[in-house]
């Protein structure tokens, strides 16, 4: 099975938990997408959900394939968010933010009494920091806010390059406006303290480890699709 296949295969076992009436929160990524086009055929036969879309990105794509939508001010708590990840820990705590939509992709989560994370087997890891920790910044202050994350993550005997995110030779702005910093720390086993650190920072908006906010992670690979539960 080719990668494309595998988001789709995930994508599918996440949409069996959809039922109608259901408020969702709609992820943003490739994996993301193969869930709303699954999402839209669905609702194009009768099923009735309304989603809180958490990138421009992905509420471009759910407007032109017919998925209901709404905002959080109109529908505040949510039923069920499905979206995916850049890196899944055995305790289901994650790394998001490799798309740039992690702010929201974390309000709509936590707004929701469920998520459900749709990946590939790449993504498990056993513990988190392969990939690069997204970190949300303010442009205000930008070199002051690198320089704090580096001396909080030093703290916690993190190292590692912190780099401003581009894209076609400009800083990449998230949709709320903001720059992201992409910290590459390795791994990360003290994920809460890092996290309480990150957030005592006044220029740092918000940081990619979704941390007691998935339930369950459905994950394809060849063998088929293996279901991770989040401790109780
Ligand atoms: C978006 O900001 C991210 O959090 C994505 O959910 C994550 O990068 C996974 O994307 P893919 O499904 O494209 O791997």
């Amino acid at each position: 099975m080719d990668a494309r296949q595998l988001k789709i295969e995930s994508a599918r076992a996440a949409l069996a938990h959809v039922t109608d009436g259901m408020r969702l929160g709609i992820g943003t990524g490739s994996t993301a997408e193969e869930f709303v086009r699954l999402l839209a055929a669905k609702v194009a036969t009768g099923l009735s959900v309304i989603g809180v879309p958490t990138s421009e990105r992905t509420a471009a794509l759910c407007a032109e394939l017919g998925v209901p939508l709404t905002t959080l001010e109109e529908t505040p708590e949510l039923d069920l968010t499905v979206d995916g990840a850049d890196e899944i820990d055995p305790e289901l705590t994650l790394v998001k933010g490799g798309g740039g939509a992690l702010l929201r992709e974390k309000i709509v989560a936590a707004a929701s009494q469920r998520m459900i994370v749709i990946a590939d087997r790449s993504k498990l890891v056993d513990m988190l920091g392969r990939f690069p920790l997204p970190i949300e910044v303010n442009r205000f202050g930008l070199r002051t806010t690198e320089i704090a994350v580096a001396s909080a993550a030093r703290e916690l005997g993190l190292s590692g390059p912190i780099t401003l995110r581009m894209t076609a030779g400009q800083p990449f702005v998230t949709d709320g406006g903001h720059f992201i910093l992409d910290a590459s720390f390795g791994r990360i086993p003290n994920t809460r303290a890092l996290s309480t650190a990150l957030h005592a920072i006044p220029g740092v908006v918000e940081h990619g480890l979704f941390i007691g906010l998935a339930s369950a992670a459905v994950v394809a690979g060849a063998n088929g699709i293996e279901t991770v539960h989040a401790p109780r």
